[in-house]
């Protein structure tokens, strides 16, 4: 076995696309004006900010003046949970998916302790929220979050159904996995707030947006400038702005060219790892799933331990995760695999494969090569009578 260099941790974050760092160096390097300024250099900087919103607002359906620039995802995720109900006062209940990312369930918390009342939606085996379940939340004064699709396991939750249970509330959701890989349209989804990152799009880190429907009167969580129409107060990071309008311009553009290719690829991983792996159970459910993430996890987890697996994997030179990045280091088994009724180890256990556009068939036998290299000796010690340390009397 040759050893390979195999990244197929998409879901945590992409390259850098060439062309979006081209588009940006001019705006790092030559037109530093702040887009504030009156003066011919921030002109230039606040024509190419308002260009860039035009574009990406029409990417997803939305009128620019409903686009709004942030830090990213969490960012974004935190000021429209936070001011609806702090500074906006539009909501006095959160109710939120048990899959949602981190950056949507702590602020929940946070407002929680605070004295806002919250609730959490229980979800299928699969990960989706029952659309009956939310229809008991349809009452004003009450914000609904649900993801458009999960960053652990490429699970796509039914929120145009969502929206027709709860006409009467307010509906945000977390585009940050879904924008790219799938249609993502706020008007046909009918959602009020979206959440959206560059950098899961080839786009640069550290920059994404919130979409707030046009009537809503939101106020800034964050204070200070009187930017982005006093809902989001910070100098706008030109180059960052752009380089998220040029990444998301190419992958709204090449959508289907590359959800094609993904989800070919993901069904050869899907075959290669049923024929190859034994005990190998399947996380993520072969319709209703973005192209690019195969999660799985195995009938023997209480023998294997996670950790162990991702290190195994990356000793051989393939980068996969055990859940969301941002969890990942801790031994937290994941949320969302728990909420869909994986015992504690088969949750530990998973590994996320998440692919891009650029994987290769060559990078997926590899991958499925490696995976059968590291269980292979796991497997051994377990037979020989070595229980990993953590759960051993558990049951799979
Ligand atoms: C579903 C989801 N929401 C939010 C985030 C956070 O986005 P960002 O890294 O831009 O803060 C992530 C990133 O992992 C994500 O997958």
């Amino acid at each position: 076995m040759t050893r390979r260099s195999v990244y197929l941790d998409h879901s945590a974050t992409t390259p850098l696309d060439p062309e979006v760092l081209e588009a940006m160096l001019p705006w790092l390097r030559d037109h530093f004006g702040n887009a504030s300024s009156l003066h011919a250099w921030g002109r230039r900087a606040r024509v190419a900010v308002e260009e860039a919103r035009e574009e990406i607002a029409s990417l997803i359906g939305a009128h620019p003046s409903e686009l709004v620039f942030t830090s990213g995802g969490t960012e974004a995720n935190n000021a429209i949970l936070k001011s609806c109900c702090v500074e906006s006062r539009l909501v006095d209940t959160i109710v939120y998916s048990a899959v949602e990312h981190h950056a949507v369930i702590h602020p929940a918390e946070a407002l929680a302790e605070q004295g806002f009342q919250t609730a959490v939606l229980p979800v299928d085996s699969y990960g989706r929220v029952r659309v009956e379940d939310v229809a008991r939340w349809n009452r004003p004064r009450t914000l609904i979050s649900v993801m458009h699709a999960n960053n652990e396991t490429g699970v796509i939750e039914p929120l145009e159904a969502i929206r027709a249970a709860a006409p009467d509330a307010l509906l945000h959701t977390d585009a940050v996995q879904s924008f790219g890989k799938i249609p993502v349209n706020v008007r046909q989804l009918g959602v009020d707030f979206a959440s959206f990152s560059a950098h899961k799009i080839h786009g640069p880190k550290g920059i994404g947006a919130m979409y707030i429907r046009r009537g809503i009167p939101f106020k800034a969580h964050q204070h200070g400038g009187s930017q982005e129409r006093n809902r989001r107060a910070g100098t706008e990071p030109v180059a960052l702005i752009v380089g998220f309008q040029v990444a998301a311009r190419k992958a709204i553009s090449q959508l289907e060219q590359r959800a094609r290719r993904m989800r070919q690829l993901s069904q050869l991983l899907r075959q290669l790892l049923h024929e190859r792996i034994p005990g190998v159970l399947f996380n993520t459910p072969e319709e209703g799933a973005l192209p690019n993430i195969v999660n799985i996890t195995f009938t023997d987890a209480h023998a294997l331990d996670g950790d162990a697996l991702i290190l195994g994997m990356d000793f051989y030179g393939v980068a996969v995760s055990n859940g969301s990045a941002c969890t990942a280091g801790s031994m937290q088994p994941s949320h969302v695999l728990r909420a869909m009724g994986r015992s504690p180890a088969q949750a530990r256990a998973a590994i996320r494969f998440s692919l891009s556009h650029e994987t290769t068939e060559e990078d997926i036998r590899y991958a499925v090569e490696a995976l059968e290299r590291v269980l292979q000796p796991m497997r051994q010690r377990r037979s020989m009578g070595h229980i990993p340390a953590g759960e051993p009397s558990e049951t799979p």
